[in-house]
């Protein structure tokens, strides 16, 4: 049976993901003091599993330069993608009908980027080798491998809950959407009862009530699967030694600055870990983290004193949403955090275009440097400012214009995608700009108008960016 143990009859959702942007990869790697083996834009990047192809797509048209493959066994996500691509003119990405296993079979070259989001946590135990197998092979020197996994302990409870889902639902007939629905029926039956492990685990209950606002198409990728593991980062670490893997980072900008993630006891409980191979597990524990995206690098230069200095100095940044729709304030796992006239100043600065931390932390010793980045991180979690692309070098590389521009109109109109583009293609910052609903319906005119006195601040708000991505 090709799907060995997965959910193939429902496509999964149709989702981009920020953190495997190449720009965005530099910035944490630079800050953690590494480099990467990308040095420019003509970098050669594998996506693992990529579902309907979006992040390939976005990055494909934003890099012109590079080479693009991803594969997926599911051959519904791979026409749409494919059919995205062609539609959209992009030349230099291939998607593959293929599984992990068969990979090795597919002439690939060597990659400077391997990305595995949403894979390794619901395949089974030969496939977790199969790409373990493949980023030895294929990954270069410097070569960065991005994965994601739900991690114990926050998931911890939910392991029976998934257990019965899935297991109920295999004694059923129809659609995997059905027998989803039904199973999860008899759970609320279960849970309405009084039954003592919905009624002692609160994490339970707010995972149902998130279950049911959740789409079908992510719920059955999720719980209906032959496989799923529980990793701490520790096995994670482990299991990728073999290819000559190690931790980099997490993918996640708010991991840079601790503060924002755990309160001070915490902190100090922590700090006994600093440089052990329990350091990242440990802070799950205190965070009772349920999921991770992190960047693992083969080898690795590691930058220290001036070099370090010059190369995060040399970071840009760009604005991601109109200056207006910019708030002063930036959620955190330890909560709200306030943002001050610095980081106003800032934003109001980016509004001209890219800067970089240099000239955002306005000349000064590494002090101010040090501040611009803290603001940064801050100002990224916010959602508001977003890295630039690799390429970046005080304008956008003329053929990621005219090629973001066709996927943006394609990925607005195309009848191959599957559900409503919550991204545009942006060439400045190498990756997507979400977009939010109330822009598409004042600026282009989809869906219910709004009222008329909002659409004209929204439409004024988001025209000029909408007119950048090429749509409006
Ligand atoms: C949860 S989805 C994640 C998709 C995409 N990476 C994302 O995050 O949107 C997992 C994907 O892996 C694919 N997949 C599962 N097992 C596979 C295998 N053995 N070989 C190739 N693709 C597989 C599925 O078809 C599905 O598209």
């Amino acid at each position: 049976m090709w799907s060995d143990g997965y959910v193939t009859d429902i496509e999964y959702t149709t989702h981009y993901f920020h953190h495997l942007a190449p720009g965005h990869l530099r910035f944490v790697l630079t800050l953690k003091g590494l480099v990467g083996a990308a040095v420019d834009d003509a970098f050669d990047h594998m996506e693992l599993g990529c579902g309907q192809g979006l992040t390939t797509l976005v990055l494909a048209a934003c890099y012109p330069k590079a080479r693009f493959f991803a594969n997926d066994f599911n051959p519904a996500h791979v026409q749409r993608a494919r059919h995205i691509a062609r539609e959209a003119g992009l030349d230099n990405v291939t998607f593959l009908e293929t599984s992990f296993a068969d990979l090795e079979a597919a002439d690939l070259p060597a990659f400077d980027f391997i990305a595995c989001h949403g894979i390794y946590s619901w395949v089974t135990t030969e496939n977790q080798r199969a790409i373990v197998a493949f980023a030895d092979r294929h990954l270069r020197a410097g070569g960065l491998f991005s994965v994601s996994h739900n991690v114990a302990p926050g998931w911890s409870p939910l392991a029976p809950l998934q257990w019965f889902i899935r297991t109920y639902a295999e004694g059923l007939h129809g659609s995997s959407e059905r027998r989803f629905r039904e199973a999860l029926g008899v759970v609320e039956e279960m849970a309405g009862s009084g039954a003592g492990y919905f009624a002692m685990q609160p994490a339970v209950r707010a995972a149902i009530a998130r279950i049911k606002r959740e789409s079908a198409r992510y719920a059955a990728h999720e719980y209906l699967n032959g496989a799923w593991h529980l990793l701490t980062q520790h096995d994670m670490a482990t299991q990728l030694a073999p290819a000559k893997l190690t931790f980099a980072a997490s993918a996640d900008m708010v991991q840079l600055n601790e503060r924002l993630v755990l309160p001070d006891a915490q902190r100090a409980a922590l700090a006994k870990f600093e440089g052990q191979p329990l350091y990242e597990t440990v802070k799950d524990f205190l965070r009772n983290a349920g999921f991770r995206r992190d960047i693992y690098i083969r080898g690795g230069l590691r930058l220290s004193g001036g070099a370090r200095e010059a190369a995060i100095a040399a970071l840009p940044l760009a604005l991601l949403r109109p200056r207006a729709a910019c708030t002063l304030e930036a959620v955190c796992p330890v909560g709200k955090v306030q943002l001050g006239a610095a980081h106003a100043a800032m934003l109001d600065a980016l509004v001209e275009g890219p800067q970089t931390l240099a000239t955002l932390a306005g000349g000064g010793d590494g002090t101010s440097l040090v501040r611009a980045v803290q603001a940064a991180i801050r100002l990224a979690v916010a959602g508001h400012v977003a890295p630039c692309s690799i390429g970046w070098n005080g304008g956008a590389d003329p053929a990621a214009v005219a090629a973001t521009a066709r996927l943006n109109r394609v990925l607005l109109a195309s009848a191959a995608v599957a559900e409503p583009a919550h991204v545009l293609a942006s060439p400045v910052v190498g990756g997507g700009i979400g977009v939010p609903q109330n822009a598409r319906r004042a600026v282009l005119g989809t869906g219910d108008p709004l009222p008329a006195d909002e659409a004209a601040v929204v439409a004024a708000a988001y025209g000029p960016l909408l007119r950048q991505l090429a749509v409006a």
